[in-house]
């Protein structure tokens, strides 16, 4: 069986692959913006102590999932458990949340695919009109965007895990990483730039709140990609003979340096432009702020470059999103098709017809839901808001399941799948990992404080977001 089953080619095409799924809109537009908001370089260490302290341990859970089963979350989950039903309904939990993310992620894809085609063909001024994204998402046009941006997922994906996934990603990884420092390097020669610089990298930690230090956490996992089956998935295709834990860190590392070098693009450029900032008015992290937000940023480069040379600033800029969103949409539309094809006894070109017809469906009724069609524009009503089918996927499963599943993946993994099996799994092929002291705190922090921690923050945001009260209190 496990010789039907695609593998990476090597560590190289894992470690991309696994960068390629983490590193995406979240860091290049999320981060930033987050970042901004709440206190700088305040933000950017209790996102790093997350990284390490927390999504590292349970990255490792994950990958170590997969490989000692070589299946699917629900497989996983199932095999490990010794066929524990209850179990293998949790991994049903992680294919389903990495289905509804891949909704609403195709639906922010898409419009990143029309800002970057837009930008390019010299529109970035209509962009930037306070209305624009309004209509934009309101407008039937979108629909030829959206064909164009899933036909390339379906064709990536139908190459397989070593000619879609992997080459894909060998190909947009490097090419992203360079149009970002050119980006980077381009923006710190901008005058001003230094103010944002500092702003960006001297802490005020008089901005922490509750609310801050759940989306420093929310934001963590949603960027490692984690709690949603795909780093089980992922481990499933990667070779017995290689390190889990230093090939983990790499990935961590990567989507962590991206989501800082993102922070030291986007904030001085917001310095450059206007040194006078008032930077909590314009970080509202609501996403349709950011998309109206970003095109007038770029368009007031215009008064160093001219209109074209801002142009093509936004569509590099665009472009390097639209790779990034990509990769990412790939890795996780691949959960629910590998569940096809183990589960189901799918061909793999049966499973992506399937996904393409039911996932395509459901894209259809969240981007319906952001004007086009009333009723789905205001579905429901809970914590004194009134929510689109689009804001209820985004509640439900990005704030709400991902804290839930990596609470669920630390206590599976720590009580019911044997520890010392785990333990020896993530030592496999790495000799002295087992004698380490990472070894004794991934041991230790799983089955102890990262799971309350989790919990805590699952609860505090069931709290928030569905009744409108805050359980932390500060
Ligand atoms: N990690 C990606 C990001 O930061 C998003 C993503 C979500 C990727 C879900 C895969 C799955 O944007």
């Amino acid at each position: 069986m496990s010789g039907l089953r695609g593998q990476f080619s090597s560590r190289l095409g894992f470690i991309l692959a696994a960068a390629g799924s983490a590193v995406g809109i979240g860091n290049l537009v999320g981060f930033p913006v987050m970042a901004a908001k709440n206190g700088g370089a305040a933000f950017l260490i209790i996102y790093i102590a997350f990284v390490a302290l927390v999504c590292f341990p349970v990255m490792l859970a994950e990958i170590a999932m997969g490989r000692a089963s070589q299946k699917n979350p629900v497989g996983a989950f199932y095999a490990l458990s010794d066929k524990s039903r209850v179990w293998g309904r949790v991994g049903g939990l992680a294919i389903v949340t990495p289905f509804m993310i891949a909704v609403f992620y195709s639906v922010i894809t898409v419009w990143i695919t029309l800002y970057m085609l837009q930008s390019a063909f010299g529109n970035l001024d209509r962009l930037a009109e306070p209305a624009a994204f309004g209509e934009i998402v309101a407008s039937p046009t979108l629909f030829i965007y959206l064909f164009f941006t899933l036909g390339l997922v379906y064709i990536i994906l139908s190459g397989g895990v070593r000619d879609g996934i992997e080459k894909a990603a060998k190909i947009l990884m490097p090419l992203l990483f360079l149009m970002l420092l050119a980006l980077v390097v381009f923006v710190m020669t901008l005058e001003n730039s230094g103010a944002g610089i500092s702003y960006y990298l001297i802490p005020d930690f008089s901005k922490i709140n509750s609310t801050v230090v759940r989306s420093a956490l929310n934001q963590a996992f949603f960027s490692l990609s984690l709690g949603m089956g795909i780093l089980i998935t992922y481990g499933s295709y990667f070779s017995r003979d290689e390190k889990i834990v230093n090939s983990t860190r790499l990935v961590a590392v990567t989507d962590t340096a991206v989501a800082f070098f993102a922070g030291l693009l986007i904030l001085p450029a917001i310095f450059a432009i206007n040194p006078d900032v008032d930077v909590q008015g314009l970080s509202d992290s609501s996403v349709s702020l950011i998309f109206s937000y970003l095109p007038q940023l770029f368009l007031e480069m215009q008064t160093f470059l001219g209109y074209t040379g801002a142009s093509i600033v936004a569509t590099v800029f665009f472009v390097l999103v639209f790779f990034a969103a990509i990769t990412s949409l790939v890795s996780i539309t691949e959960i629910p098709i590998s569940w096809m094809v183990d589960e189901k006894h799918y061909s793999r070109r049966k499973a992506l017809g399937v996904m393409g017809v039911v996932a395509g469906a459901f894209i259809i009724l969240a981007t319906m839901s952001l004007g086009m069609v009333g009723w789905l524009s205001s579905l429901v009503t809970y914590g004194g808001n009134s929510k689109s089918f689009f804001d209820v996927i985004y509640d439900l499963f990005y704030d709400t399941v991902l804290p839930l599943m990596g609470f669920l993946v630390c206590i599976f993994c720590s009580y019911r799948w044997k520890r010392s099996e785990f333990m020896n799994e993530v030592g496999e092929g790495d000799e002295k990992y087992l004698s380490s002291i990472l070894c004794a705190y991934v041991s230790f922090s799983l089955a102890t404080f990262i799971p309350l921690i989790l919990l805590l923050v699952f609860a505090n945001n069931v709290a928030q977001i569905y009744f409108g009260f805050n359980l932390l209190g500060f």
